[in-house]
């Protein structure tokens, strides 16, 4: 009786769980989802260690108990993750010790230490060849330095003109150890006003694509290739990108994650360095030095063509059961 009681309870668990996945994917414009029972989706102990939370198929999957392990492991990982909060970080002179206000969150565990940082991002070069990009250079990794040794080297940057129009440098946010990460364009208004990346429409979208992969955007990391918004929302210029991207390159170096999904046209050019366009490669993975990299479409394109999701969620899919089925070599 006992037994059957408990039962209950946690089959009303996992129906409550696969109804909100559900309104996601309504919301997202999937009308129908095949449910593969397959044993090998089970994760190990270490998956469980890094708390990731399991997909639709995988709830369905597993017996109720997992179900109950997978929400308090995305709870006490969501929970040990405190959001990310604006901060002003003041940018040290070189030599200087940088300091972060005690009271600011996540990168700050570390509140005083020397800045690694290097020498100013050399400008792009106009040659006879093109754009030469010496920051090739300065995007190097910096053995041992952390996400927040780059916030500081990044400062109140001034390094291109974006610096003249923005109201403030957009960051990258999210999990020091994320699995997944999503690198966008450049900031848009809604971003440039609050300071925090994937903050408007097409941010509130890209919560909904990460909730319908069973993961929570605390568990996530997300950056752009520029920080800065483009006056009207343009297309960053090369210069412009390429001054920009060393700093998300080291910081992908940092968080080592084992999927970086590339959202839209800009990011997947500047990232990959490919001259096919997203139609073309979406929805395979890519490689960036040793990790995974899915292109899919910006969520911005899908509010304008939402006949284009049903891709997008094809291709989160593959990223959702690539995390699934890597956690038995993970090292994380
Ligand atoms: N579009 C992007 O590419 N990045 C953001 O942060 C917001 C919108
Ligand atoms: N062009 C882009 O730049 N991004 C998309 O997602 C689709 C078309």
């Amino acid at each position: 009786m006992k037994d059957t009681l408990q039962l209950r309870g946690m089959l009303r668990i996992v129906v409550e769980d696969v109804a909100e996945q559900a309104a996601y994917l309504r919301e997202l414009g999937v009308e129908s989802l095949e449910y593969e029972i397959n044993a090998t989706t089970l994760q190990p102990a270490e998956a469980a260690r890094r708390a990731t939370p399991l997909s639709p198929p995988d709830v369905i999957a597993s017996t109720p108990a997992r179900a109950l392990s997978r929400n308090a492991n995305a709870e006490s990982r969501a929970g040990s993750v405190p959001p990310m909060q604006k901060r002003s970080v003041t940018a040290p002179r070189v030599g200087e010790a940088a300091t972060v206000p005690s009271d600011q969150t996540d990168m700050a565990k570390q509140t005083t230490r020397k800045s690694t940082a290097a020498p100013d991002t050399p400008a792009p070069m106009e040659t006879l060849f093109g754009i030469v990009t010496p920051m090739d250079e300065a995007s190097l990794p910096r053995p041992d330095e952390t996400l927040e040794d780059i916030r500081l080297d990044i400062g109140e940057c001034v390094r291109c003109p974006l610096s003249q129009s923005r109201h403030q440098v957009v960051n990258s946010e999210g999990h020091p150890n994320a699995r997944l990460m999503f690198v966008g364009e450049a900031p848009g208004a809604d971003e440039d006003a609050q300071g925090r990346p994937f903050v408007g429409r097409a941010g509130q979208l890209l919560n909904k694509i990460i909730e319908a992969i069973g993961m929570k955007r605390e568990e996530i990391f997300i950056g752009n290739v520029n920080r800065c918004r483009p006056p009207q929302n343009r297309t960053p210029t090369p210069a412009e990108a390429s001054t920009c991207k060393p700093f998300l390159l080291r910081e992908i170096d940092v968080v080592k994650p084992e999927v970086i999904v590339v959202l839209g046209n800009t990011a997947m050019k500047n990232l990959l360095g490919t001259k096919e366009g997203i139609t073309k490669l979406r929805g395979e993975f890519q490689d960036y030095r040793g990790i995974k990299v899915m292109p899919t479409f910006h969520p911005a394109y899908l509010l304008r063509d939402p006949s284009k999701k049903r891709e997008t969620w094809d291709d989160m899919k593959k990223v959702r059961d690539y995390l699934n089925h890597s956690t038995v070599t993970s090292d994380k």
